[in-house]
């Protein structure tokens, strides 16, 4: 008989400074808890990232910064997803950016390139500074794009909505 025990292992890590991606990334944590996931929540200055390997999902929250860049406390994070990995890692990139800048929420664009080849990736999710009302709606279908692509459970199938 097939386990009913497994449940799939989600980690929310993040890079904020001004508090506009921690606000998304609790927001993404608040529904991954409404949908009853496993899942937990790191700063990306208190994660290992060996640590990848004990998730089924991860989603990658960053600002960015400079031209298009992404911050130097992602850098291990981003280097930790290109060297050779788990098979079958299911991740998504969500970010925060300002539009006054020319690269809008590059360091997305940037993670999201890499994380396509390396991964399976599932959504990627781009924000105006703070989150609105009008972005909850966006993150759930991010996290039913994850969901989706998670180990089949009675529970999870049909994703979002259901
Ligand atoms: C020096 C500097 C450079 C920035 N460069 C960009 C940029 O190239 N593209 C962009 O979309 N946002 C850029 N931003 C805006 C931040 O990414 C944005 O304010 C973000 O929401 C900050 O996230 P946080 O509140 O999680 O720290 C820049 C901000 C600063 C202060």
């Amino acid at each position: 008989m097939a386990s009913t025990n497994y449940e799939p292992r989600i980690a929310i890590v993040y890079a904020s400074v001004t508090g506009n991606t921690k606000a998304v990334a609790e927001i993404l944590q608040k529904i991954c808890l409404s949908k009853e996931l496993e899942v937990e929540l790191w700063p990306v200055t208190d994660f290992q990232p060996a640590e990848l390997l004990r998730y089924d999902a991860v989603l990658v929250g960053t600002y960015t910064w400079g031209s298009g860049e992404i911050p130097k406390e992602m850098h291990g994070l981003f280097e930790a997803f290109e060297s050779p990995n788990r098979t079958g890692l299911v991740t998504a990139v969500f970010g925060t950016g300002d539009s006054f800048f020319a690269e809008f929420c590059g360091a997305v664009d940037r993670f999201r390139d890499m994380l396509f080849v390396q991964t399976e990736l599932a959504a990627t999710l781009k924000i105006e500074l703070t989150p609105q009302e009008a972005d909850i709606i966006r993150c759930e279908k991010l996290i039913a794009s994850v969901t989706k692509r998670l180990p089949a459970f009675p529970r999870y199938m049909g994703g979002y909505n259901q």
